[in-house]
Order: structure tokens, then sequence, then C-alpha cells
């Protein structure tokens, strides 16, 4: 029914969003499915522990078929199936990620050419609604740290990298400005998820979504 993504760097506090906003609409007895990313079927997490394996070397363009394989998997085993069954789907990260990382970060290929390439790897799929959760490099670094998180291969890319997928993000928001919600990752995470429940609700509303009498979610 509907796809809602969250993206934003590394330890900008989406997981915890994802996590509120899937508590909040089950409440309410919404049937919903959270995925994260990359991951979420058995292919896709094994490519993930590929993708994230400091031990690894990748090649960028390598990089950014993974992702999409990935992708392209719990696309079509699980995320349509669960739209066409009238859930609301919840996406930790989605195309946006490898725009803005490989894209942006990497300079791997060019957003137009991304862009049709995405079509093509999730068969059409486009997010009802994006929340892009903003941090500065500095203060998710700090966030990551406070929660003794070891670097993956990602992370250990560093700050310039992360300045540019920051830009990157900023960028697809103005472009994409009827699907994106830009949020200050700074405030607390009950003033975040308030906000982010009062968007999606309106957006439930007018799209004329009913709860559905099944229960339970599953990542
Ligand atoms: P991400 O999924 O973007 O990597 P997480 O949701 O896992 O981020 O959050 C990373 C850490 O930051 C966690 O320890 C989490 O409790 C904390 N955190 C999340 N949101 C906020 C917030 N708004 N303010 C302060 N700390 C936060
Ligand atoms: P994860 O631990 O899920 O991210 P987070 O710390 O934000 O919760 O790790 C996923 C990593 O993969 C993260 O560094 C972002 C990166 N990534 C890409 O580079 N491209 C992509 O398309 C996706 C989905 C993720």
């Amino acid at each position: 029914m509907f796809l809602i993504t969250f993206e934003g760097i590394d330890g900008s506090g989406k997981s915890t969003q994802v996590r509120r906003l899937d508590a909040y609409l089950q409440d309410e007895g919404y049937d919903t499915l959270v995925v994260r990313e990359p991951g979420g079927t058995e292919l896709s997490e094994r490519v993930r522990s590929l993708l994230l394996d400091p031990d690894l070397k990748v090649e960028p363009f390598t990089e950014l078929l993974l992702f999409s394989a990935a992708r392209a998997q719990v696309s079509a085993e699980r995320i349509r199936p669960a739209l066409a069954d009238g859930r609301i789907v919840l996406c930790d990260r989605f195309y946006d990620s490898t725009t803005a990382y490989q894209g942006a970060g990497r300079g791997v290929a060019e957003p137009d050419w991304l862009q049709a390439f995405h079509r093509r790897v999730t068969g059409d799929l486009v997010p009802d609604r994006t929340y892009l959760v903003e941090v500065d490099p500095k203060t998710a670094q700090a966030r990551r740290d406070d929660a003794a998180r070891d670097d993956d291969r990602m992370e250990a890319a560093g700050d310039d990298f992360y300045r540019r997928v920051r830009d990157a993000y900023a960028e697809l928001a103005e472009e994409h400005s009827g699907r994106f919600v830009r949020l200050d990752g700074t405030r607390s995470i009950d003033a975040l998820h308030d906000t982010v429940r009062d968007d999606v609700q309106f957006l439930l509303d007018e799209g004329g979504g009913t709860p559905n009498s099944g229960t339970g979610s599953s990542s």
C-alpha cells in the first residue's frame, strides 16, 4: 500500500525512527513489513555480509552492483508482494543510499544513469515518502562511538566521503521535494518520531489507508 523509506548517514538515527514508527503503526492496527538494506532476504543478507566485511577488497563498481543485487532480490521477494497485499513497507535505506554512497561518495556513476538503473533493479518502485535524517558526520560518528559500534567496511571511508554523501542526500531532497521530508536529526528521538508519525498519519488519511486486520511485522 505505502512504501516509506528512511535515509541518512550511518549513525544519524534512522533505525531508531523506523522502530518507533513501526510500533506506532502496529498499535494503530496497520499491517507492516520492515526491511533493512542491504538485507531482508537470505540472499540479500549474505550479500550484506560481503559488502560490510572490512577484510574484503571491493571495487567501487562491484559495490554498486552488489548493493543493487541485494535490492533486486528484496524488492521482488518481499517488498512488491507486501505492497500488493496492502501492507505498509518501512525500509531502513533504499536506492537513495546508492545514489548518495556509490554515486557521490565513490563517484561511480551519474545521478541520471543511476535513476534509470534503480527503476530496473526494483521493478519501478518509488517510495511514497522518504525521511532524510540529517546530522553532520561528527555527530553521527559520536553516536556510533557511544553505541560502541565497530566500523564496518563502509564506515571506514572517512569524513570527506561522508560529507559528499550528506551533500548528495541534500541535493536528492531538493530534486525530489515531493516525496522527501528533511528532518533535523539533532532533535530528540521523541520529537523526531512525533513529526514522522503526524506526517505518515496525514499520508495515510489522504491516501484512504485503513488499518488491516492482520497483525505483526517482520524484518
Ligand atoms: P542509524 O540507523 O542511522 O545508524 P541508529 O538509529 O542506530 O542510527 O542510532 C545510532 C545511535 O544514536 C543509537 O545509539 C541511538 O540510540 C542514538 N540516537 C538515535 N537517534 C538519536 C537522537 N535523535 N538523538 C540522540 N541520539 C540518538
Ligand atoms: P548499516 O549498518 O545498515 O547502516 P546504518 O549504520 O546506517 O544503520 O550498514 C549499511 C552500510 O551500507 C552503510 O554504511 C550505508 C551503506 N550502503 C551503501 O553504501 N549503499 C546502499 O545502497 C545501501 C543500501 C547501503
